[in-house]
């Protein structure tokens, strides 16, 4: 599918206008987009290493996914958008660039993935322990394989280090 035309819009907007006219301006979204990643690519790791049984194996695993969950979500928000600013100013550039390409399809792929199959697998996470006084319980039968958690947890660090290394690679390309 050809999707030129929709970098020649990008290039035509006002957002490109604007993005092209103050490299100052640039910069600071470049650093927001990076210190998104940062705290993306951190709560990630936290919850991944943490059911890999790495980081804080007595803080209870419910505890850690439950409170980096909206970061992850918030870092995406500002990730996305940061994107997009930066996007704007190189369009004609991304439009042929196969690390761009690379790049959404990982995103993409991250999103699903921990929407779907990696939220899935921790709530049943074998020997999940909840914060005391918790209403939630887990019966033996309900929870998975260890090794099937930890799969996920290295597959979804793989797919994020993919997706950040396409992103510095384009600033090569
Ligand atoms: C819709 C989502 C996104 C868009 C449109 C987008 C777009 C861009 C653009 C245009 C650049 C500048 C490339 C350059 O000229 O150097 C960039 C840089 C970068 N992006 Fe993204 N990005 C998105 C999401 C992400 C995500 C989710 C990650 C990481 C998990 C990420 C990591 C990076 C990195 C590491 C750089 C290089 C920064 C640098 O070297 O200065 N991006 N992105």
């Amino acid at each position: 599918m050809d999707v030129v035309f929709f970098f020649q819009w990008l290039d035509g907007s006002m957002l490109a206008e604007f993005s092209k006219s103050s490299s100052g301006i640039f910069a600071v979204v470049q650093t927001i987009h990076i210190a998104s990643m940062v705290v993306l690519g951190g709560m990630l790791l936290l919850g991944d290493l943490r059911m890999l049984n790495v980081v804080l194996p007595d803080v209870p695993s419910s505890l850690v996914i439950e409170n980096t969950k909206k970061w992850i979500y918030l870092a995406l928000v500002f990730i996305v958008l940061s994107g997009i600013y930066e996007a704007s100013a190189i369009a004609m550039k991304l439009a042929y660039n196969s690390f761009f390409f690379a790049k959404m399809a990982g995103l993409s792929m991250g999103i699903v993935f921990i929407l779907s199959l990696r939220s899935a697998v921790y709530r049943r996470a074998p020997g999940l322990v909840y914060p005391e006084g918790s209403s939630q319980t887990l019966s033996q039968s309900d929870t998975l394989r260890p090794w099937i958690v930890k799969l996920v947890a290295v597959t979804n660090l793989l797919i994020w280090f993919g997706v950040a290394s396409s992103g510095r690679w384009i600033g090569f390309s």
